[in-house]
C-alpha cells in the first residue's frame, strides 16, 4: 500500500527528483543504483519489486482528473528509435509527459542519419543537448550496450534503457507484463513474490522474440514456472542452456558472485533426457536464492496445461531469413492460441500478447478481444505506469 508521504511526493511536494529518496516508496535501506537498464539478466528480486511499488504509485496519479506531476520537470528524455514502433515509443513518450519531463522524438527516416551519420554521434548530438536519459530501439542487438559505453566511457551521467535491441532483449515490455500479471493477484501491493509456483506458458516464435528473452529472466526470477512451446524451427535446443549460459556472462550480481560462477559451472551441464528439460539453476542473488524453472515443449498441450498465464507472441516475419514455418494456417492449427485449447488451462488462465498481433494467427480474433481471457489493453495500460517508473527511478538514482 502506497504512503501518503510517497502520494505527497508523486503530487510534486518535492521538485526535483534529485531529492527524492526510495525510502518514500517504503524500500528502506535501499537506494535505486542502476544507470542504464539494458538486459533483465542480471535484475535482483528488490529490483523486480521497487519497479512493482513504484509503477503502482504511478497508476494511481494515472488514475486522478489531472494525470500529470512534476517530478522530473527540467530533464530531458530522448526516444532514439531507429525501428518502427507505434505502442512502446507511444507509452515511453506519454510517461515522459505525465512526468513533466522535456521529451525528443527522434525519427530515422527523418534525420541526418540518411545523410551518413553514424548511430553514436547521433547520440552524442542529443547528449549535447543536454539529455539526460535515452530511450533506445534498434533492429540490431547490442546497439544500446554501445551506447551506454559511449556515455560510461565520456564521463556522463546519462541513463540508456533499452527500449528493443534485435532479437536480444526488451526489459519495459517483460516489466510491464510482469506489473499486469502481479496486478491481477494482488491489485494493491503487486510483488514478485506472488508468482512463485505459478504456471506461465510463452508460446510461438521464441527464437525471433526479445519479448520472450527478458520473460524468461524476470518470469524465473519470481519462482514461476515458465514452459516455452514453438515448432522447433522457431524454438531451438540451444534456449535449453539459456539461463545457464546467459548468467554465466551475467557478472553482476553483486555480493557472493565467486561462489555463484562456481554454481554456475553446474547449470551448464547438458542433461541426458533428449526432449524436455528444465534448467534448474539455483542461484544466490543480493536477498534471495531461486531455483530458475524453464521448460521447453515442441507442442503447445504440455506447455499450458493447467497453465495460469499463457503469453502468445507474435511470428517476426521481418526477422525470418529462411522458410521456417510451413504455412500460417497450419502454424495457427498447431500453436493458435483459442478459447477451445484454453480449456486444457485453469479455468481463470489469463492471456497476454505484447502486440502487435496477427490476428487469427498466434491467437484467434475473438478471444483477443475477450476481457475474460485476454490482457492485451491492460498490459498497454500498465506500460505507461511501468515506464513512468523506470524514467523515474533512472532519473532521480544513485548510478
Ligand atoms: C514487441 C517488440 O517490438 O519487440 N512489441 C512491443 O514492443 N510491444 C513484439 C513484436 O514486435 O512482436
Amino acid at each position: 500500500m502506497q504512503s501518503s508521504e510517497n502520494r505527497s511526493v508523486l503530487m510534486g511536494q518535492f521538485m526535483y527528483a534529485e531529492s527524492v529518496p526510495l525510502s518514500i516508496f517504503g524500500m528502506a535501506n535501499t537506494t535505486w543504483t542502476r544507470r542504464h537498464i539494458l538486459s533483465l539478466a542480471d535484475f535482483t528480486p528488490l529490483e523486480y519489486d521497487t519497479v512493482l511499488q513504484t509503477a503502482t504509485s504511478f497508476r494511481e496519479v494515472l488514475s486522478r482528473r489531472t494525470k500529470k506531476v512534476p517530478t522530473l520537470q527540467g530533464q530531458v528524455v530522448t526516444n532514439l528509435f531507429f525501428e518502427p514502433s507505434t505502442r512502446t515509443r507511444s507509452s515511453f513518450e506519454l510517461a515522459a509527459k505525465r512526468l513533466s519531463a522535456d521529451i525528443l522524438n527522434f525519427a530515422p527516416g527523418t534525420s541526418s542519419l540518411s545523410k551518413g551519420e553514424t548511430i553514436l554521434d547521433t547520440a552524442k548530438t542529443y547528449l549535447a543537448m543536454g539529455t539526460d536519459l535515452m530511450v533506445i530501439r534498434h533492429r540490431e542487438a547490442g546497439v544500446p550496450q554501445a551506447i551506454a559505453r559511449e556515455m560510461d566511457r565520456l564521463g556522463v551521467r546519462v541513463g540508456v534503457l533499452n527500449a528493443g535491441d534485435g532479437q536480444h532483449e526488451h526489459p519495459s515490455q517483460a516489466l510491464l507484463d510482469l506489473f499486469t500479471i502481479c496486478t491481477l493477484i494482488d491489485p494493491d501491493d503487486p510483488r514478485l513474490a506472488l508468482l512463485k509456483d505459478k504456471k506461465i506458458a510463452i508460446v510461438g516464435d521464441i527464437l525471433h522474440s526479445r519479448v520472450a528473452r527478458s520473460n524468461i529472466w524476470s518470469l524465473t526470477a519470481s519462482g514461476a514456472e515458465v514452459h516455452l512451446a514453438g515448432p522447433p524451427t522457431l524454438l531451438p535446443k540451444l534456449f535449453e542452456e539459456f539461463v545457464g549460459r546467459q548468467e554465466a556472462g551475467a557478472r553482476d550480481w553483486g555480493l557472493g558472485a565467486r561462489k555463484e560462477e562456481e554454481e554456475r559451472g553446474k547449470i551448464g551441464e547438458r542433461s541426458q533426457e533428449p526432449e524436455f528439460k528444465t534448467q534448474n539453476s539455483e542461484l544466490r542473488t543480493q536477498n534471495s536464492l531461486l531455483p530458475r524453472k524453464l521448460f521447453l515443449h515442441w507442442s503447445l498441450e504440455p506447455a499450458i496445461k493447467d497453465a495460469d498465464f499463457v503469453m502468445t507472441l507474435r511470428l517476426q516475419k521481418e526477422r525470418m531469413t529462411n522458410h521456417l514455418l510451413p504455412s500460417l494456417r497450419e502454424y495457427h492449427q498447431q500453436f493458435g492460441i483459442t478459447r477451445d485449447r484454453l480449456k486444457l488451462c485453469k479455468p481463470d488462465v489469463k492471456v497476454l500478447h505484447p502486440g502487435p498481433v496477427n490476428r487469427g494467427v498466434e491467437i484467434s480474433s475473438d478471444l483477443m478481444d475477450d476481457p475474460q481471457f485476454s490482457l492485451i489493453s491492460q498490459q498497454v495500460t500498465s506500460g505507461v505506469a511501468v515506464r513512468m517508473a523506470l524514467l523515474y527511478l533512472m532519473c532521480s538514482g544513485k548510478g
